[in-house]
């Protein structure tokens, strides 16, 4: 086959248990199934969402360049005026097929990654850490889920030395499935936490539901989980009664395989040493806060065992950085001087917030800002999980405190009234205050969940404080 081309037209066609119409083009550079993110060349599947179907959008895959469509029989005689077109029964069960078909084709070391959070963080310093060892094939964004991990199956190159999968989960049984696709050979869960409550009962319920991971083990791969949670012995003994070659642990417990032996704060990121394997390794971790050294101990565990260097894999994570919208800092201008802007808009759930809480703790700040959200699909719950926060931000002696929507209302009366910054009903309320009240050797983080929109507060606060020559990003 022709390397130009992640397959050749011809390829397909067993792949997704297709028949062609038109003329299969000699090969395709990507997959698709989002026109407005669709590259030329690239194959386009067209899924039904809850919400909209990509059949609707063939047309439009052929204008933006595809190479060609995959589209249901029922709908094949309507797009065939289009372009080449792959006509399978069910376009998701064949984007599965493809992504199987990946798997099976090359030989790549498989590192899949699930947990309450920090995912896609660690999926992306597994990315970082694997490139200083082979070409590291891994997930775009959050594509975790029925459809994000067979896309990303589909989308790996033949000759990918590694690949790193993030794979998540709103309901238990939903992990066994991808993680049989994926097959992989190290499986990491990074920590149990109270998230997606709705759906459990209790935090056991999650690790059973994460512990499905470990199902899809190759034999003899190894299974990693973190020592210093209360789930360890759940998740431990799951692994061991799975396939798993190795059980392997990460965190501050004196027994843990990767264990953090000192940990210090930098601006921008933390120098971490650690115990991996018997082995000292010291290294710079290019994003801050110490849950991140932690989840790091989980990658270089994983790097190891999927046969990457251990000492090329910590240098690497030296480049890594924050992704948007956990804990990217951004330098910016106020009428009287400098100040800092923390940004965790992404999502958050209580382990993530005091997370986030002790990230600002750690910042050497005039004045330690927090700017909090509702945090979202705790269940029953909610209103004392927000206001159980109040500790953390006691703790990390946080200055003034601002927040938005009716849960965080809790939090906000429970506060001293000293630390009491301003609430608002909606997040963009909070935009004027926040202009007024911010000035020189703050820093100030902003956190919630992604449906609580404090990521429009964070560019409206780029905006208004963009310092002259452009904000910083750092
Ligand atoms: N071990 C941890 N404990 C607490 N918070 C963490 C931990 N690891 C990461 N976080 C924080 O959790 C937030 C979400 O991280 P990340 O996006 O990596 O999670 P995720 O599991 O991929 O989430 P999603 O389910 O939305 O895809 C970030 O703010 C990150 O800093
Ligand atoms: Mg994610």
């Amino acid at each position: 086959m022709n390397d130009e081309f992640l397959w050749s037209g011809l390829g397909l066609i067993p792949a997704l248990a297709a028949r062609v119409h038109g003329r299969a083009p000699a090969g395709v550079t990507g997959v698709s199934i989002d026109t407005r993110t669709l590259q030329p060349g690239d194959l386009y599947f067209a899924i039904k969402g809850d919400a909209k179907d990509g059949h609707d959008f063939a047309g439009a895959a052929f204008a933006a360049g595809a190479a060609a469509a995959v589209v249901d029989e029922a709908r094949a005689d309507a797009l065939s005026a289009h372009g080449p077109l792959y006509i399978v029964d069910d376009t998701l069960a064949s984007m599965e097929n493809l992504g199987r078909a990946a798997r099976a084709r090359g030989e790549a070391k498989i590192i899949a990654v699930t947990g309450s959070v920090g995912k896609t963080g660690t999926k992306e310093a597994l990315r970082a850490a694997l490139g200083a060892s082979g070409p590291t094939h891994a997930s775009a964004a959050s594509y975790n889920n029925h459809w994000g991990v067979p896309l990303t199956l589909a989308r790996m190159p033949r000759a990918s030395r590694f690949g790193v999968f993030e794979i998540g989960m709103n309901h238990s049984g939903e992990i066994t499935p991808l993680t049989g696709m994926v097959r992989p050979h190290v499986a990491v869960v990074t920590t149990i936490a109270p998230v997606h409550l709705e759906h459990f009962a209790s935090l056991d319920a999650i690790a059973e539901a994460k512990a499905e991971i470990f199902l899809g083990l190759e034999p003899g791969g190894a299974a990693i989980i973190h020592a210093d949670i209360p789930q360890f012995d759940l998740l431990n003994a799951r692994a061991r009664a799975s396939r798993a070659g190795r059980v392997l642990s990460f965190g501050e417990h004196a027994g843990a395989d990767a264990q953090l032996i000192s940990f210090e704060a930098r601006e921008t990121g933390s120098m971490v040493s650690a115990k991996v394997l018997g082995e000292a390794v010291t290294f710079y971790l290019g994003a801050p806060g110490r849950h991140l050294a932690v989840n790091g101990l989980a990658v270089l565990l994983a790097a190891v065992c999927a046969g990457a260097d251990l000492h090329a894999s910590a240098r690497a994570l030296g480049a890594f950085e924050a992704p948007a919208g956990r804990g990217q800092r951004t330098g910016l201008a106020a009428a009287d001087g400098n100040f800092t802007l923390i940004d965790e808009s992404y999502n958050a759930n209580p382990a993530s917030m005091r997370a986030a809480l002790a990230l600002l703790g750690e910042a050497a700040a005039g004045r330690r800002v927090a700017v909090l959200g509702d945090m979202l699909e705790l269940g029953p719950d909610a209103a004392r999980l927000h206001a159980e926060l109040s500790e953390a931000i006691a703790e990390n002696r946080v200055d003034t405190v601002f927040a938005a929507g009716p849960l965080m209302r809790g939090l906000y009366d429970a506060l001293p009234p000293g630390v009491r910054g301003a609430w608002k009903e909606k997040s963009d309320g909070l935009e004027d205050v926040l202009a007024e009240a911010l000035g020189a050797g703050d820093v100030v983080m902003v956190k919630g969940s992604n449906g609580s929109r404090m990521g429009p507060v964070v560019a409206a606060l780029k905006r208004r404080f963009a310092s002259p020559n452009g904000a910083q990003e750092r």
